[in-house]
């Protein structure tokens, strides 16, 4: 990864707020954290890497739906919405995703990893995780 230092005011930090305890989907939640950076800290990421986000990210989804549905989660068809709604925020963002990635782009990637995907983790992921557990 070409990282310029210039770029590393848009790194995404792993925060202890974000642990859901769950050790599966913590992974998942620090790899979808680490292929945004791959994009924030490069000054040229390939479509390829907008492409591998939006992969990490739904299979994520699948995997924690599947244990939901498992653990018969009563908040399951409002937790699938949601991921519903951010999956398409990011189909939309990634349509608008440029190479070389622009300013605009890059600041509308790291509000949506801070905004949609850590605010949907530290109040869903969590609730959901309690339960699960
Ligand atoms: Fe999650
Ligand atoms: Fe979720």
């Amino acid at each position: 990864m070409l990282k310029e230092k210039a770029l590393s005011v848009f790194e995404i930090d792993w925060k202890v707020e974000f642990e859901t305890g769950v050790e599966v989907l913590d992974n998942d939640h620090k790899d979808i954290i680490q292929q945004a950076n791959k994009i924030l800290l490069s000054k040229r990421p390939e479509v390829g890497d907008y492409q591998l986000l939006l992969s990490k990210i739904e299979n994520h989804f699948r995997r924690e739906e599947k244990l939901m549905m498992e653990k018969e989660y009563p908040g399951f068809v409002r937790h699938m919405q949601d991921h519903q709604v951010i999956s398409d925020k990011y189909k939309k963002l990634l349509a608008a995703l440029k190479v070389p990635l622009d300013m605009p782009g890059r600041l509308r990637l790291a509000s949506f990893i801070m905004e949609d995907i850590a605010v949907h983790v530290k109040r869903e992921d969590k609730k959901m995780a309690d339960h699960i557990r």
